[in-house]
């Protein structure tokens, strides 16, 4: 999944022959799960039409404050589409754009936008290669990069004069990639590593049945994709489940019973920074496990269990610097108890359902959750979707690690 999933791209489009190029931009933003919105300086639409560029992006182009032609035509507010941004992108850039950019000079749609612009902007120059060279460009370039934009620069080859030198705007798949990196360097928990357990675990009776529970494992995956969105390498530790993920950041281990977690959970321990464990780990196991499928008799069946080991008690016990996060459902005296399991098994977080909580719990795609930290601090959440209880336990642990 690309970084630039769910992000909002302004496009800003000037007045050079590459321009025709920006159709195909705006479909590989879009092919990314990227929206997309529009500006083109007026001398542009010479290169482009609007109407491209509005069938490919699946909004309206915008290219003056307001239209003179149509009396319904609402002022163009270059602060909403400013804010509304995740990032904007300049391409191509002109020298005469670039030069206004770096004098703060705004007599179009395009310029006013760049100018009140809060996100991160990008501008990827094109032009000739003696204007490129000109000493005034070469100052515009530095200005600009100077003011914290980041620009993707132009590279050599054949240009429209027909003369061969650096000025062509950068190709719009190496544009996509060049931001695609660029935001993923930024991501807060790049370089770090999160061991995550998911699901329920299956303690084996026979070769055919087992203890389990109606863990579904939603709540881990939820949280390792938050993780990854985030830039983290992630270990997803999963009991059975039909849950999945496709994000290459996230290895997924498949175990199935405690003691498989078990080892699955100690052997990635050591290199991770942050450790979540989300799973339902059954707390006994049959003490003897039958070699063949136990036959029905008319007497009852007594079955022996034995404990599992307590993965998370075992991670909090050999931790160093990780930043160790466990579960706890609890039916009654839910934050006493909690403190107590942070205490005994010396965790930095513990995130707390209660099963008196409505939409808590298990079966369902939803969550109530209360996160309480190792100084007692407790912070409680309304009820929420799991992918949104997800994002806020990474978030809090960000927080915390920062
Ligand atoms: N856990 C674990 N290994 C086990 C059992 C639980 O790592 N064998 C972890 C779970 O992944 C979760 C937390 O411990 O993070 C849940 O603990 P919980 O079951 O609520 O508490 P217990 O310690 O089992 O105590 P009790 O059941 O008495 O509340």
């Amino acid at each position: 999944m690309s970084v630039l999933q769910g992000k909002k791209v302004l496009l800003g489009i000037t007045a050079g022959i590459a321009a025709y190029k920006t159709a195909s931009l705006v479909r590989l933003f879009i092919k990314s799960g990227a929206e997309v919105k529009v500006i083109m300086t007026p001398a542009s639409k010479d290169f482009i039409t609007p109407l491209t560029l509005s069938t490919l992006s699946k909004n309206p182009v915008h290219s003056t404050f307001y239209d003179k032609e149509d009396e319904n035509e609402l002022w163009n507010n270059h602060v909403d589409l400013g804010l509304w941004a995740d990032l904007m992108i300049i391409a191509p850039a002109t020298a005469n754009t670039l030069s206004k950019m770096t004098n703060g000079t705004c007599d179009n749609l395009l310029l006013a936008t760049y100018l009140s612009a809060k996100c991160t902007v990008y501008f990827a120059p094109a032009m000739d290669l003696d204007m490129y060279i000109h000493p005034s460009t070469k100052d515009s370039l530095d200005s600009l990069q100077k003011f914290g934009n980041i620009m993707i620069p132009a590279t050599s080859g054949e240009l429209a004069s027909g003369l061969v030198g650096q000025g062509r705007m950068a190709e719009p798949e190496d544009i996509v990639d060049f931001i695609e990196k660029d935001i993923q360097s930024k991501l807060p928990l790049k370089g770090k590593k999160i061991l995550i357990t998911a699901g329920p675990t299956y303690e084996a009776i026979d070769p055919v049945r087992f203890i389990g529970n109606h863990s579904s494992g939603k709540m881990g995956f939820e949280i390792a994709k938050a993780a990854a969105k985030k830039g983290a390498e992630v270990f997803l530790v999963s009991g059975p489940s039909s849950q999945t993920v496709k994000n290459s950041l996230v290895r997924r281990i498949d175990v199935t019973s405690a003691q498989e977690m078990y080892d699955a959970c100690h052997t990635y321990f050591n290199e991770v920074d942050i450790a979540v464990l989300s799973a339902a780990v059954a707390d006994y196991r049959p003490k003897n496990v039958a070699d063949q499928k136990i036959k029905k008799k008319d007497a009852s069946l007594v079955i022996e269990l034995a404990p599992t080991k307590d993965i998370l008690k075992s991670l909090g016990a050999i931790k160093k610097d990780q930043f160790l996060v466990g579960f706890a459902l609890e039916t009654n005296d839910e934050v006493s108890n909690a403190k107590k399991k942070i205490e005994s098994k010396n965790l930095d977080a513990i995130v707390l359902n209660s099963l008196r909580d409505k939409g808590a719990g298990f079966a369902v795609d939803t969550n109530k959750i209360t996160i309480i930290d190792k100084s007692f601090n407790e912070k409680t959440f309304e009820l929420k979707s799991k992918k949104e209880v997800a994002k806020d336990i990474i978030n809090e642990v960000l927080e915390r690690i920062s």
